[in-house]
């Protein structure tokens, strides 16, 4: 594996800050770190601190990405010879809701995928559910309002935050059916060509089954406890932008060897 990493704005030398601990601990376990220059990607240039090998899969680990950003990041490593493990279209399928929803229907809160302009009365009519979680295609609302909406005009006070905090709302909206979790028992898992990795070792039998479902190369798994005490699955992300979570760095990196 060869592992690209943003650098710091400010001291192109360095890896950004967030994955600065990342980066320093993969490059002593041999693994090849590139830096990606950060304010040239910005506007569309790639620049990276090395060269890239011919025969050994790059990843990004870094911030989120859109479809566009990827596709160019992609682009950038084929021109140099090199090829992502991921295509744009499997980092896609794991970063958007859309692209692993139906899989995994079985294992997730129920879900409607639409679009901003949707007749949010009428859905919300139709559905008739306590109350909605609502995100875009990646991500909720993480200020304190926090993506709980109760009828039409909070869902749609929710995207206007949404838009407004992150800029867009990319891909389109997710309305999914509230459910009932435990504080504090959400635990992400890494799959990694079909190997399923946990901070504890410990693989529950419903985070392989999700597994089963799931065949892109590296993505994470979010699972937590309903008050029914099962397993549920909040989310599937692309393992290249998944935050580590609980894990222990060291640990985290070990999974690439
Ligand atoms: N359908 C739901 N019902 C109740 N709580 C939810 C639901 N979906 C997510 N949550 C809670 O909100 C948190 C954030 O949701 P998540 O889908 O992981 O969004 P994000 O992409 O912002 O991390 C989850 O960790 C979980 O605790
Ligand atoms: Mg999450």
């Amino acid at each position: 594996m060869q592992i690209i990493y943003p650098d710091d704005y400010s001291s192109q030398a360095r890896p950004d800050e967030t994955f600065a601990q990342e980066y320093f601990c993969a490059q002593q376990r041999g693994i090849t770190c590139l830096l990606l220059a950060s304010e040239a990607a910005a506007v569309g240039k790639y620049k990276f601190s090395g060269a890239i090998e011919p025969d050994v899969p790059v990843i990004w680990r870094g911030w989120m990405l859109s479809e566009v950003e990827y596709r160019q990041l992609a682009r950038a490593v084929e021109a140099r010879g090199g090829k992502m493990l991921e295509s744009t279209e499997q980092y896609l399928r794991n970063h958007h809701i859309n692209g692993w929803y139906d899989r995994c229907k079985a294992f997730t809160p129920e879900t409607v995928l639409t679009t901003p302009e949707a007749d949010f009365d009428a859905l919300t009519g139709q559905l008739q559910w306590p109350a909605y979680f609502v995100k875009d295609y990646v991500k909720s609302l993480t200020t304190s309002r926090g993506s709980v909406a109760h009828n039409a005009e909070e869902i749609r006070e929710v995207l206007k935050l949404i838009a407004h905090y992150r800029g867009t709302l990319e891909g389109g909206v997710s309305l999914r059916r509230f459910e009932h979790f435990v504080n504090d028992t959400e635990r992400r898992y890494f799959v990694l060509n079909g190997h399923v990795f946990s901070a504890d070792d410990q693989v529950p039998e419903q985070v392989a089954a999700i597994a089963h479902c799931v065949d892109t190369p590296f993505y994470s798994i979010d699972v937590v406890m309903n008050t029914d005490g099962e397993l549920r699955l909040v989310e599937i992300g692309d393992g290249q932008v998944s935050d580590v979570k609980e894990w222990n760095v060291e640990k985290f990196v070990a999974i690439f060897r």
